[in-house]
């Protein structure tokens, strides 16, 4: 906190705010932990599904056997998309970064329904649950549609991450890697008022809508410093392409006082549970795609940045393994950060719902650092 002119402090990027309570997740930054209502997300990871983890985030409890076979077939029920979104797909330019596409996309769909405005907490889930049914098939055709291939409709027999897989390779994926894509969408669900959930609640916070709101976060995860650093850290790997291009390189960087993405969090100041999950599954996945170079590149990384930073908490963050991870399903780069899309918005949908129920307008103010009393001085005369 810095202090202002005013009474009051700048508390720059928020980072000693606490804006609202949530029942959803619990993060010990000093600890490494991350539960979501409670439960710790390693046990989630060995053990839930992503459709199920979201259940449990939007009801603050685990479903029964028949809650979530319902829950599911909600889901499923709603993955297909209208007609004009197909359309719509189409008119985008091939050209286009996934991101900005996936961002109109979801904003289109708000157009086809007809409870867009309704706000009602049962009005919200119903459309979180469209949301996160319909946009696997948004950003999977897009993708196919950029590639020259013909539109795959999304397989209600299936899960969301096999689903997702199918339509995006035009074939089954194998258990593993579509249990692998399970896994990641669970660890990404949700994390406190991070920078997208935040922006989300600003716009819910207006009574704007549900569809607004994810629109807003879509574009708050896209940046470098929040979602884009995993495709920022593939980026990064593909160019040193060599172990032993590691050491000259985050030395390099942390001399001339650059980030090393993948690393470091506003919260976590001990290892990011997230990543510790990540880095075993990232392992094991090089491993059985050929892709071990990847694997002990960051491995590298990691070491030199541990003997480096570590000391100032700065670790690996979800974002560095999940790189490798993506990669190695098979994944285009430009894909990563979708990935986190499709995931989180169990997090903006959830928390948006939970926001509302003692709804209060998000509107800070800013400290006035500008002249007063200044002439309006003609244009003649300037
Ligand atoms: N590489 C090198 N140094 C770092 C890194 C990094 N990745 N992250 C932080 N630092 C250093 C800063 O240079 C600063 O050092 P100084 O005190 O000597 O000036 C110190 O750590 C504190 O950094 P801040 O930027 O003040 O910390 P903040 O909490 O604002 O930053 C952030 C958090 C933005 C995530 C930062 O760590 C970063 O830029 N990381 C790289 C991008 C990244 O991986 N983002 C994904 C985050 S996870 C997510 O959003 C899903």
């Amino acid at each position: 906190m810095t202090a202002a002119t005013s009474t009051n402090m700048i508390d720059q990027g928020l980072a000693n705010t606490i804006a609202a309570e949530s029942k959803m997740s619990f993060i010990d930054g000093q600890n490494g932990v991350l539960e979501y209502v409670g439960i710790d997300i390693d046990a989630l990871a060995r053990n839930s599904t992503f459709e199920e983890s979201v259940y449990l985030l939007w009801h603050f409890r685990l479903p029964s056997e028949s809650e979530l076979a319902a829950f599911t077939d909600q889901i499923r029920n709603e993955y297909a998309l209208p007609d004009q979104m197909w359309q719509l797909i189409k008119d985008l330019p091939k050209t286009a970064s996934p991101m900005h596409a996936i961002r109109t996309l979801v904003s289109a769909l708000a157009m086809h329904d007809p409870e867009a405005d309704e706000q009602s907490p049962e009005a919200n889930t119903r459309k979180g649950i469209r949301l996160l049914a319909k946009t696997p098939a948004l950003i999977a055709n897009f993708d196919r549609h950029r590639k020259d291939k013909d539109f795959i409709k999304p397989d209600p027999s299936l899960d969301i991450a096999t689903s997702f897989l199918t339509m995006l390779n035009g074939e089954k994926p194998t258990d593993t890697m579509a249990k692998a894509l399970d896994v990641c969408l669970i660890l990404h669900a949700d994390h406190g008022f991070n920078a997208s959930t935040f922006a989300a609640l600003v716009t819910i916070s207006t009574l704007s809508d549900v569809y607004s709101a994810v629109t807003t976060a879509v574009g708050t995860l896209k940046g470098p410093l929040h979602g884009g650093a995993n495709e920022a850290v593939m980026h990064t790997l593909n160019e040193l392409g060599d172990i032993s291009k590691v050491e000259d390189f985050v030395r390099g960087k942390l001399e001339r006082k650059e980030r090393v993405m993948g690393f470091g969090h506003r919260v976590y100041k001990a290892y990011d549970p997230r990543a510790t999950y990540l880095k075993t599954f990232a392992k094991q996945l090089a491993a059985d795609t050929g892709n071990q170079n990847l694997y002990e590149m960051s491995r590298r990384i990691e070491e030199i940045m541990a003997e480096a930073v570590a000391a100032k908490g700065i670790h690996p963050n979800v974002d560095f393994y999940s790189a490798t991870t993506y990669y190695s399903i098979g994944l285009d780069i430009d894909l990563f950060t979708p990935m986190f899309v499709m995931s989180r918005i169990a997090g903006w949908v959830g928390h948006c719902i939970e926001y509302l129920q003692d709804n209060k307008l998000i509107r800070p103010r800013c400290e006035y650092t500008g002249p007063h009393s200044s002439p309006y001085v003609p244009m003649n005369e300037r």
